[in-house]
């Protein structure tokens, strides 16, 4: 049955009887263009990608590295899914849906064929470990609705793989039907979008990659985070080709993807000052790597910020606050001692919950986020309960974002040289939130994007 059914009845009129449509507001944002395959096959009409392993060795240890082969076992997503989604679930049951919807992209085989909502924990080794798999991504036929969201894609299961490439040689183990629509980026849409039971896009990758530049060019997902590898041999059996494409999809978790990401320039407006006068310095932030806006995805976890520091010639550092723009919604996207994340308070059945801090760096520091409100505005890393969404202050594919720091110099600053960094910052999850719910410490570890220096010359 599909969740539709479930939650929704429709009473149709005919000659004169009353219509009484009674649909709740979830439901019907909530997958209604789409079949839903919620346990529409088992466990058995998958294979696991262990038996892939052995006749395509290369793509299988790359993709047992990269995040998609741990999208359900990964710590965060455990943490998140069993103690805040579905404790929420409990307590609201109209979330009972969406909650279940998490698996359709985090452990597909578990959400068409496992039969057990929520699956097995981690620990317990069940299939719903298998995360994003082989068959997953290669059963994929189609998206059923355009743009692609909420794990709307089209997978019947069955000997029959598809793929990009037609290949050489033919396969002992199954058929291949080559199929273009893994050279799209709905392909990857059919997760890399999702829209919530408010109807909020609270993940938009592919619709950001779309009204970007990248999208114009031709440049897709694949080409970057599939790059061409060749020669490589995708299967023991065939000829290395020169354009095989590797399954590495690094993205946020691989510190070596984000550095880089957003080049950085400062400079001061005069090159000597007294104490006492006003320096400003203008830090220009050009996004020169992703496809998408920076952060993307998991937009309500992750914060990218800049901090600007003075250095006089005694060695006193001087933290500088960043200029304020005026624009609406600017105080979420400047770090201050603030309380957040109150809504978490009904999943972890603690009605006295006062939320964490809000940021957890230090304040006045310019943030690259959007903000995702709760039903009563407060700040949420809860996406299934964004009801709203703040000002999006993320830096979009080759956008240049340009701040201002206003110092005004103390009269006991040193005379002498004065070193001035700017250092761009990044973290998964933001690191009150993180250290509340226990979650290994390298998911809030603040990572440099990059920094860059220059100098002023105070004089006497
Ligand atoms: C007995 C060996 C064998 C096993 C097991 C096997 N494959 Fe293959 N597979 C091949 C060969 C050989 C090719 C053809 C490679 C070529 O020439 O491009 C191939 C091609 C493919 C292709 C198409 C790519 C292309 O090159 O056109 C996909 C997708 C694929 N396999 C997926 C899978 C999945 C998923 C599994 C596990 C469920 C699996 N394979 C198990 C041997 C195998
Ligand atoms: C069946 C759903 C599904 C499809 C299809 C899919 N992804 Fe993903 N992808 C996920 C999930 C779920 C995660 C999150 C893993 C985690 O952190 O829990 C993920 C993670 C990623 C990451 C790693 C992000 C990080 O934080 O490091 C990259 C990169 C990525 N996907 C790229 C792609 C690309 C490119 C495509 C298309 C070729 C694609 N994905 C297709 C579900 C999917
Ligand atoms: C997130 C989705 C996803 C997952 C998971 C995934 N693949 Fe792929 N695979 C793709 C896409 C997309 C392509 C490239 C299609 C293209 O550009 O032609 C591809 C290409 C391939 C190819 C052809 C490579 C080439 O270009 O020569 C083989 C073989 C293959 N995959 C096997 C596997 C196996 C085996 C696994 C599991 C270990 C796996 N795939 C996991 C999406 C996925
Ligand atoms: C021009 C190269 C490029 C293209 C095109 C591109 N990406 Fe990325 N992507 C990156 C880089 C660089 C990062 C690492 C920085 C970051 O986390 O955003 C990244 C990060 C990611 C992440 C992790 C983001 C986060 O903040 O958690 C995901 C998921 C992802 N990409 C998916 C996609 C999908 C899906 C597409 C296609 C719709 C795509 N990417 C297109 C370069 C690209
Ligand atoms: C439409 C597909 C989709 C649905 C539905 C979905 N997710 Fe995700 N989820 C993703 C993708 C894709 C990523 C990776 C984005 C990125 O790297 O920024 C992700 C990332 C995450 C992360 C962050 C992982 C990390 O390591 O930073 C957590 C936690 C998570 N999801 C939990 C959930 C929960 C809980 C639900 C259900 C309430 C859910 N997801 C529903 C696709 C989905």
């Amino acid at each position: 049955m599909s969740r539709r059914q479930k939650f929704g009845t429709l009473i149709p009129v005919i000659g004169g009887i009353i219509v009484l449509t009674v649909v709740s507001a979830f439901t019907v944002k909530y997958l209604s263009e789409q079949t839903d395959l919620k346990n529409k096959y088992s466990y058995k009409d998958f294979e696991s990608a262990k038996k892939c392993a052995p006749c395509h060795p290369g793509i299988y240890e790359q993709w047992s590295q990269a995040m998609m082969s741990k999208a359900y076992t990964h710590e965060w997503d455990e943490i998140e899914y069993f103690e805040l989604a579905v404790p929420h679930a409990e307590a609201k049951p109209e979330l009972k849906g969406p909650v279940d919807g998490c698996n359709g992209c985090h452990t597909p085989l578990a959400y068409m064929g496992g039969k057990q909502f929520p699956p097995p924990r981690p620990s317990e080794k069940s299939m719903a470990n298998e995360s994003v798999s082989c068959e997953v991504c290669h059963l994929i036929q189609s998206a059923q609705t355009d743009p692609p969201f909420n794990f709307s894609y089209m997978i019947e299961p069955g000997i029959t793989k598809y793929a990009g490439r037609t290949p050489t040689v033919e396969s002992p183990a199954h058929k291949i039907v080559t199929n273009d629509f893994f050279r799209t980026t709905e392909f990857c849409g059919n997760c890399h979008n999702e829209k919530n039971p408010f109807g909020i896009w609270v993940k938009s990758t592919q619709l950001e990659w779309k009204e970007g530049p990248y999208a114009k060019e031709g440049v897709r997902c694949q080409d970057c985070h599939m790059p061409k590898g060749g020669p490589f041999l995708n299967a023991i059996m065939t000829k290395p080709y020169d354009d095989s494409r590797l399954h590495l999809f690094h993205g946020a978790h691989d510190p070596g993807k984000v550095r880089g990401t957003i080049e950085l320039r400062i400079q001061p407006d005069m090159r000597e000052a007294e104490p006492g006068e006003s320096v400003i310095f203008t830090v220009a932030l050009f996004n020169q790597k992703t496809g998408h806006k920076f952060p993307t995805g998991s937009v309500e976890d992750r914060i990218v910020w800049l901090n600007v520091e003075a250095i006089d010639a005694k060695g006193k550092v001087y933290h500088l606050n960043v200029d304020k723009k005026g624009f609406a919604g600017e105080e979420y996207t400047i770090s201050g001692d603030y309380l957040a994340y109150q809504d978490m308070a009904v999943p972890l059945k603690q009605p006295e919950f006062k939320g964490v801090q809000r940021d957890g760096i230090p304040s006045g520091n310019r943030i690259f986020r959007m903000p995702y409100f709760d039903p009563e505005g407060r700040m949420t890393i809860m996406q299934w309960n964004t009801a709203t969404q703040g000002v999006d202050y993320r830096i979009g594919p080759r956008e240049t974002k340009v701040e201002k720091f206003t110092f005004k110099l103390p009269f006991d600053v040193a005379p002498g040289e004065m070193k001035v960094k700017a250092e761009l910052n990044y973290q998964l999850l933001v690191k009150p939130v993180a250290d509340l719910l226990k979650v290994p410490a390298e998911e809030s570890a603040a990572l440099i994007v990059n920094e860059h220096f220059t100098s002023l010359k105070i004089l006497q």
